[in-house]
């Protein structure tokens, strides 16, 4: 993996911007997959900079997000599917019905499960995936425990997911929905090019097990160590428990520009 570690998400939101437009110039119609909480704001503040600008467009491409909560209705501010229309899709130009998600309120899960895989399939598959990580370790909402080599399906969240959370739902750790739909740790693994967003203090422990400790289920975002293109953007506060810290600060600095993530 390769792991690169800058002063704030704004440098961070350039760095994932420049390869999101790389590979936008040189493939228009490129899937993307979307992740939603605070870790990728950056990222889709910056795009929709440069879609603005004209320098950049999502014309031709498509995204499928990560994950969605289970039984949330449609007009729920915090249903995932309003929140990546708000904070990106409706700031760029993509088409309509060009980003889809995991459908949160389907009567019959596996089958929506099992729609939502044939759906990434038929697109041709993600060309790059944005991912947060949980200070649990999860990745899209594969809990700890999650098998490895997981497809799409039904989850539980961990008290810790939904106390984490709990910040978008006025606090009330009660409110927060106690299913998920996500994307299984086999499906994200197909991505072509996953780029891991972490920041802060609290997902020092994350960053440190993810990138350093052994692949394992207790830390389900592991099974990117196995990932032939991962890129893991860090800023000071989440990379402060790296063993290996000066290692990545100099290889990152010691690599051409031209090369990009
Ligand atoms: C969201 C998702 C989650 C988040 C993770 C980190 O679609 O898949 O894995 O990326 O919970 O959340 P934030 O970025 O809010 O700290």
């Amino acid at each position: 993996m390769e792991v690169v570690i800058l002063a704030d998400a704004k440098e961070i939101g350039g760095v994932a911007a420049d390869a999101i437009g790389a590979l936008l110039t040189r493939k228009p119609a490129a899937v993307l997959g979307l992740a939603t909480g605070s870790s990728p704001l950056a990222i889709y503040d910056e795009l929709a900079a440069r879609c603005d600008a004209g320098l950049i467009s999502f014309r031709q491409a498509r995204g499928f997000t990560l994950d969605e909560y289970v039984g949330l209705t449609a007009d729920h501010p915090q249903r995932y599917r309003t929140v990546i229309d708000e904070v990106f899709v409706s700031r760029v130009d993509f088409v309509p019905g060009a980003v889809e998600g995991p459908d949160g309120l389907a009567s019959d899960i596996p089958a929506a499960c099992a729609a939502y895989e044939n759906a990434i399939r038929a697109s041709g598959g993600v060309d790059l995936q944005i991912l947060g990580i949980g200070t649990d370790g999860h990745i899209a909402f594969n809990e700890p425990g999650s098998s490895l080599a997981s497809r799409t399906r039904i989850k539980t969240l961990t008290r810790q997911t939904r106390m984490d959370n709990a910040r978008f739902f006025g606090g009330e750790v009660e409110s927060v929905p106690t299913h998920c739909l996500t994307q299984g740790l086999g499906t994200i693994m197909e991505a072509r090019h996953v780029i891991l967003v972490a920041t802060g203090r609290n997902k020092a422990e994350a960053a440190h097990q993810l990138l350093e400790g052994a692949v394992s289920a207790l830390w389900p975002a592991t099974i990117l160590q196995h990932h032939p293109h991962a890129t893991v953007l860090l800023d000071d506060a989440a990379a402060r428990r790296l063993q290996l810290v000066d290692y990545y600060r100099e290889t990152y600095r010691a690599k051409p520009e031209w090369q990009g993530i």
